[in-house]
């Protein structure tokens, strides 16, 4: 089968294409003959060895897939040949073919196609585990997201908006805040043109009730500023590459809370938050009111340059990686 295969540690332009044996499915695997997979910023980090897990190479990186379930080990009961399913994985995905553990794969709800599935897991469930679980988002409430044209900041967008709250995005272009606005935001900030801290105060007196953070770096302590008393700053990435400090006065004064979200952590710790959170994810997504926006296409051939386009912070919403068609 044809795989993009990351061959030695470095930039997305390591990543190339060679032809690969089909990987067999071990005890509780499916074999998923792959149709569409998305990028995530930790492909990137991943390909470069930079990523808190290292993967040795070779290896085929992506990280989301959907297609169709073609082979499933003999104790899987879960999931049937024939099956259209998406999945997370930690690599695998930008190939024709994949093997997964069968517990990880979801059925693709009716009416939804493959791409728009593959584009949907990481980013929407790093959003609505955050927001719905960690931040105890409640309608009527104030919500700034952070990148959010990126593809957790602008799920975050949507998904804060069907939660009920009033959502104030902060991105660094007007094509980014464009899409923040079609998913739902009410007010804009473009943190390269405006003062953040300044312009949150102007924008929202009151002062916020939430900060989603995926991005890390000087917004996050401009935005942290507008918390009211009792507001919950959540971090959940660096994209900018920069870890920031925050003064912890800050904190107390405010009496403002700052908590972490780790995808495996929540899933783990917090088992009936998580699939309370699944269930009701699933259904905005089968009832076609969450959907991931997808900002490009790239052919299988192309995953160099769909991983290039998340490294250089270009992507709005989400890359999906078009492998082949449905048969
Ligand atoms: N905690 C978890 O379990 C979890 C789960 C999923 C993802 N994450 C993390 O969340 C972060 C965001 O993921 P994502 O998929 O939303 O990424 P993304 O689509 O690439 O978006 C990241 C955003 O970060 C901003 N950015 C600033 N400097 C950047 C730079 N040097 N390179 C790239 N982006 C830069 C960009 O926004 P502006 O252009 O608007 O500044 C960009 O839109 C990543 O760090 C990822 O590892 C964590």
């Amino acid at each position: 089968m044809r795989a993009a295969v990351c061959a030695a540690y470095g930039p997305p332009e390591v990543v190339a294409i060679a032809d690969v044996a089909a990987p067999a499915p071990g005890p509780g695997q499916a074999r998923v003959r792959v149709e569409a997979a998305a990028v995530n910023f930790p492909d990137v980090l991943l390909v470069a060895g930079e990523y808190q897990v290292r993967v040795p190479p070779p290896f085929v990186p992506g990280s989301e897939l959907a297609g169709v379930v073609v082979e499933v080990a003999d104790d899987v009961t879960g999931v049937r040949v024939g099956d259209r399913v998406f999945a997370s994985t930690m690599v695998g995905a930008f190939a024709e073919e994949a093997t997964v553990a069968a517990a990880s794969l979801t059925r693709i709800p009716e009416g939804v196609d493959a791409a728009t599935a593959a584009a949907f897991g990481v980013a929407h469930r790093t959003a609505y585990h955050s927001l719905r679980s960690v931040a105890e988002l409640r309608p009527g409430q104030e919500l700034v997201v952070l990148g959010a044209g990126g593809g957790v900041g602008l799920a975050a967008v949507q998904l804060g908006a069907l939660l009920g709250a009033t959502v104030t995005a902060v991105a660094s272009t007007p094509e980014k805040l464009d899409a923040a606005r079609a998913a739902g935001a009410t007010r804009t900030v473009e943190h390269r043109t405006h003062d953040v801290r300044a312009t949150l105060k102007e924008l929202v007196p009151g002062g916020t009730d939430v900060v989603l953070d995926p991005v890390g770096g000087d917004l996050a302590e401009a935005a942290l500023r507008s918390l009211r008393p009792g507001g919950r700053f959540v971090t959940v990435g660096f994209a900018s590459g920069t870890i920031p400090r925050i003064p912890l006065n800050l904190v107390l004064i405010k009496a403002v809370t700052v908590v972490g979200f780790e995808f495996l952590d929540f899933m783990t710790r917090r088992p009936a938050d998580a699939a309370r959170d699944e269930r009701e994810l699933l259904g905005l997504l089968a009832e076609h009111r969450a959907r991931p926006h997808i900002g490009a296409r790239f052919a299988l051939d192309e995953a160099a340059a769909a991983l290039r386009h998340v490294a250089d912070g270009r992507a709005i919403g989400k890359v999906v990686v078009e492998v082949q068609p449905p048969v």
